[in-house]
């Protein structure tokens, strides 16, 4: 099976690529401005900026992927508020290229989408509920998202929030806490923002699983719910370092952000926890693997 995924140089995309790959599945993967860091025989890389739009549809034409998992996005929240005309040609126009062609060469596509989608005033959010944006990043994919759903294409469309984890050219919140604490630094983190931190590589072992079993319609694929401070101290605890250095930290105090965030984004996952067998939500075994994957980083 050909699997072709956007997004491969990036938090999620870089650990689905070797997740497919450990599955025995040929993999395409695009890649713009940073590199992917692997290769294998059974992995063609291309670098291709999606808003090109031909380029991007003569690829999947050409390819005829089985299955296509759309990780790529401007996931720069603050970005897409600054500059909204790149945030759409990202996020929505090129969503579009890709479910014009894969129409055409039947690939099931899998979207990658966000718990942003939502509003964040009552939380726990089940793949019902009816979102409603606060900032343009959510509101650019919840139009691709509709762009995939108003299609005939087979589709799944994944809500991850918060993903962390060692992987992609940014370093995520978690390897932030990490090595601020490992260096006896103060690290402030948010009291009024619950998410669901999300494993960058048990979502993508949940979104390979996805792969096998292409089920319809939207999933929850996401871990506990908690704010930024807790998720903090937790981190701090697994990797047994200095929790006393987590300091509680207030929205007010957040005066570089240009857009507004959901207050309590959390999604409710239990829809995926009865279909897949990863247990992606389990904040124990995420965090046992992160620290894992840190320390092997570090020491590289
Ligand atoms: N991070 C989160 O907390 C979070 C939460 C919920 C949902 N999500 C969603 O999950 C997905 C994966 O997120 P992530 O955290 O892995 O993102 P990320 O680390 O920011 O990576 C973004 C990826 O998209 C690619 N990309 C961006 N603009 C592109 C362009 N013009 N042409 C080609 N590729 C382009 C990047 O390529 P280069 O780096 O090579 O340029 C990179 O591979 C996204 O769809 C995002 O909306 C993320």
């Amino acid at each position: 099976m050909k699997i072709l995924v956007t997004g491969a140089s990036g938090l999620l995309g870089s650990r689905l690529v070797r997740e497919l790959l450990s599955r025995n599945y040929e993999v395409i993967a695009i890649y713009n401005r940073n590199p992917i860091l692997v290769d294998h025989e059974r992995l063609v890389k291309v670098r291709l900026n999606i808003v090109d739009k031909t380029s991007l549809e003569d690829l999947i034409l050409k390819t005829k992927p089985d299955v296509i998992v759309h990780a790529a996005a401007y996931t720069d929240v603050d970005g897409c508020e600054r500059d909204k005309a790149y945030a759409w040609k990202v996020n929505v126009e090129a969503t579009r290229s890709i479910v014009r062609a894969a129409r055409v060469v039947k690939s099931h596509l899998i979207y990658v989408s966000t718990d942003y989608v939502f509003d964040g005033e009552k939380g726990l959010y089940k793949e019902d509920d009816v979102p409603n944006p606060v900032n343009y990043y959510g509101l650019t994919k919840l139009v691709g998202e509709e762009l995939v759903r108003a299609s005939d294409l087979l589709y799944t469309i994944v809500r991850p929030s918060a993903i962390y984890g060692v992987g992609g050219s940014k370093k995520s919140f978690a390897e932030y806490v990490a090595e601020k604490l490992s260096r006896g630094e103060k690290v402030y983190a948010l009291v009024e923002q619950y998410v669901s931190p999300t494993h960058n590589t048990l979502l993508a072992m949940a979104i390979a699983e996805i792969v096998e079993m292409r089920p319809m319609g939207i999933l929850h694929v996401a871990g506990e719910r908690m704010n930024r401070y807790e998720f903090a101290t937790k981190i701090a605890e697994a990797l047994e370092l200095p929790v006393e250095l987590v300091e509680k930290a207030s929205v007010k105090d957040m005066k570089y952000w240009v857009a507004k965030r959901p207050r309590d984004s959390s999604l409710d996952t239990s829809k995926a926890k009865s279909l897949l067998k990863t247990k992606f939500y389990d904040i124990s075994l995420a965090l046992e693997l992160f620290k894992q994957e840190w320390l092997e980083a570090k020491s590289r």
